[in-house]
């Protein structure tokens, strides 16, 4: 694999308003769409098969074989739902793609739309980010007006309409089922499967729920064929993907590139780490992620060779951490989002991460006990597998590789506080001073 970039969702970010319908449209947007209308659905879905896109999400489900699961169609309503909750710390890649390139995303919409005969296409967007969600609404907007949605679309006989729907701010919104409990106005909680969205989704009809990026990539794949995007990437993980570096790199960022580059090359097309300082642990894909270390700097990011690794590739969010980071400390931020998120369904996710938070708490400070180390560890296996959704394993993800690769610092735990081992002003990036109040 060289080392390259190869901008495609991320094409025209750098454009003047590059979130408008005409900017769009200069970089042959809604051109594909075109194409998609003299397409049989059946070869749409073929399609998206062969090209071996597998969902950005972060599970990696091929997303072909994901719209086949739909049954037959019964003459009844079925659904897409994009999930753009993106809560994930470390993740943030559908949030510039959306503010950036919106009609990106709902082109891929409606030609997804199109191939799986959905009428009633959802966004669902993380309540936080109020500007995404305007963004993504007027860009919903100006398509209509341009009659890219609405009735008879660009004259194919095809309706579509797009709703886009602000959650409320919880992680577990994410989790497709929850995502969809939460968009019929209940309390996000995951549902049990089977049955699974395919069948009975959104209001107990058939649903596709996927990613935002996964169908952005969509238009492309339509445009250039499902062989160009297969050849990109590796053999099993194919195309492209945004790789999102953030943490003690010279150039934090989005960096779209094939699967299969490693972290040694992103890095340095990122200026590499910051002056004087080394890797020393980082996310392949997001807090939910085993950590890896500066052993793995050559492992390709791809599904298979970082689940070979011991992790996983997730959402490729690249949390960078150097020297001057205490592992601890930063294990038990991420338990703290976890223990706040978890949504207190099933016992040993609800009660699991309130206790790993605790010793934790005691790590951190210094005043850990001679079992706690294993103590973590046990509670860890008692949740991962025995949860109720992916939540509660995520949880333990960072714990156990942690204790993996750096066991000492937890030992240190029992005596010395982590602040006084790894002074948190030598891991912040900017001066006091120009940190914002
Ligand atoms: C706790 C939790 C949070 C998740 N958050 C997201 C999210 O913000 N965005 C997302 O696309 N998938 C998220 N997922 C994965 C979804 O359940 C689902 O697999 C994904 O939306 C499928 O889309 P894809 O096949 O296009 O990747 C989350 C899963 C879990 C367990
Ligand atoms: S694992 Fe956690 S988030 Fe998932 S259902 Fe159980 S309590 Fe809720």
């Amino acid at each position: 694999m060289s080392a390259q970039l190869t901008p495609i969702l991320s094409l025209f970010w750098d454009q003047p308003q590059s979130w408008t319908l005409k900017t769009y449209e200069d970089h042959e947007g809604y051109a594909a769409l075109r194409t998609a209308f003299d397409t049989p659905k059946e070869d749409l879905v073929a399609m998206a098969k062969d090209s071996g896109l597998r969902g950005r999400g972060g599970a990696g489900f091929p997303t072909g074989m994901k719209w086949g699961f739909l049954p037959p169609d019964d003459g009844g309503p079925r659904y897409l739902v994009i999930n753009a909750d993106e809560s994930e710390p470390g993740t943030c890649k559908d949030t510039p793609l959306m503010m950036a390139a919106p009609h990106m995303l709902i082109e891929g919409m409606i030609i997804t739309s199109y191939a799986i005969g959905c009428k009633h296409a959802f966004v669902y967007i993380r309540g936080e980010i109020v500007h995404v969600f305007r963004r993504v609404q007027r860009a919903v907007e100006e398509a209509y007006a341009a009659g890219y949605l609405g009735k008879d679309i660009l004259g194919s006989g095809f309706d579509l309409d797009i709703t886009v729907h602000s959650g409320a701010g919880a992680y577990i919104c994410g989790e497709e089922t929850a995502l969809l409990d939460s968009l019929e106005g209940r309390r996000g909680q995951p549902r049990l499967k089977p049955p699974f969205p395919a069948v009975a989704g959104l209001y107990a009809r058939p649903t596709v729920v996927n990613n935002v990026e996964s169908i952005a990539s969509i238009p492309s794949i339509m445009r250039y064929g499902s062989d160009w995007f297969s050849d990109l990437g590796t053999e099993q993980s194919s195309g492209y993907g945004l790789f999102s570096l953030s943490g003690h790199v010279k150039r934090p960022g989005q960096y779209e590139a094939p699967l299969g580059i490693t972290l040694r090359e992103l890095l340095e097309m990122a200026g590499g780490m910051r002056e004087g300082h080394q890797l020393k642990f980082w996310t392949p894909g997001g807090s939910s992620t085993p950590i890896l270390t500066d052993e793995h700097l050559d492992v390709p990011l791809d599904f298979e060779s970082i689940t070979e690794a011991g992790s996983m590739l997730g959402t490729r969010a690249l949390q960078i951490f150097d020297e001057t980071t205490s592992v601890v400390r930063a294990v038990s931020r991420w338990t703290d989002f976890y223990a706040h998120e978890s949504c207190g369904k099933c016992t040993p996710c609800r009660e699991g991460t309130f206790w790993l938070k605790q010793i934790l708490e005691r790590l951190e400070a210094g005043r850990g006990t001679e079992d706690d180390i294993d103590k973590l560890v046990d509670i860890c296996d008692n949740i991962l597998g025995r949860s109720f959704c992916a939540l509660g394993d995520g949880a333990t993800c960072p714990i156990t590789s942690a204790v993996q690769y750096f066991r000492s610092e937890f030992e240190d735990g029992m005596h010395t506080p982590c602040d006084e081992l790894f002074p948190p002003e030598r891991s912040t990036l900017f001066a006091k001073e120009t940190q914002p109040v």
